[in-house]
């Protein structure tokens, strides 16, 4: 009768279930806490919190009437007019070939960039690339490079007044 009152542990199996809870429930907390404390050293400024908070899309705008950064005529070159200029597809006078443009040299800066504005033959007009992109100022820019790279002798086009 006086057992009966206030004793959980009635029998052996319930006395192993009582010393496997008490070892593995502080043990599980202890462990728990482990990583808690490491997920906090990981997380310095590249971390886990950062992660979780950072909004979803970052936007990235860009000031439509700040100054573009104009860029040089072997940018240009590089980017648009390269893919034919180098290899002369298409029947395009090389980069550097001399021969292939002493005749069109003649033509002065002024008629050359009108050809490349205008496209001839087999190359667009603007040499594909969109106004947007690449104004008329820096297509003379590339103009002289590659006039220049074969023998020409054209000076850089002045710079447009930035209209602001
Ligand atoms: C799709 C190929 C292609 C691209 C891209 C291209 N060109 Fe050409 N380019 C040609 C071809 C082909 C010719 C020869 C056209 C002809 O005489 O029939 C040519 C000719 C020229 C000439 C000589 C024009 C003349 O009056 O004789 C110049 C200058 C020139 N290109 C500049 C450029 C510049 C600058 C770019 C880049 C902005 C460019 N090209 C991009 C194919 C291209």
């Amino acid at each position: 009768m006086s057992n009966e009152h206030g004793n959980l542990i009635k029998n052996p199996k319930q006395l192993i279930i009582m010393v496997f809870a008490c070892f593995f429930v502080p043990l599980v907390i202890i462990l728990l806490l482990l990583v808690y404390v490491n997920n906090g050293k990981r997380g310095d400024s590249s971390g886990a919190a950062d992660q979780l908070i950072k909004p979803v899309g970052q936007l990235n705008f860009k000031d439509a009437s700040a100054p573009r950064e104009l860029q040089t005529g072997e940018q240009v070159y590089k980017t648009v007019c390269a893919s034919c200029h180098v290899s002369g597809a298409a029947g395009a006078p090389k980069f550097g070939d001399a021969g292939a443009w002493a005749a069109r040299l003649g033509k002065g800066y002024d008629g050359l960039l009108t050809t490349v504005l205008k496209g001839k033959g087999a190359m667009p007009a603007r040499g594909g690339a969109s106004p947007a992109d690449i104004s008329d100022y820096e297509l003379g820019r590339a103009v002289v490079y590659l006039a220049n790279s074969a023998g020409g002798k054209l000076a850089e086009p002045k710079a447009p007044e930035l209209t602001k």
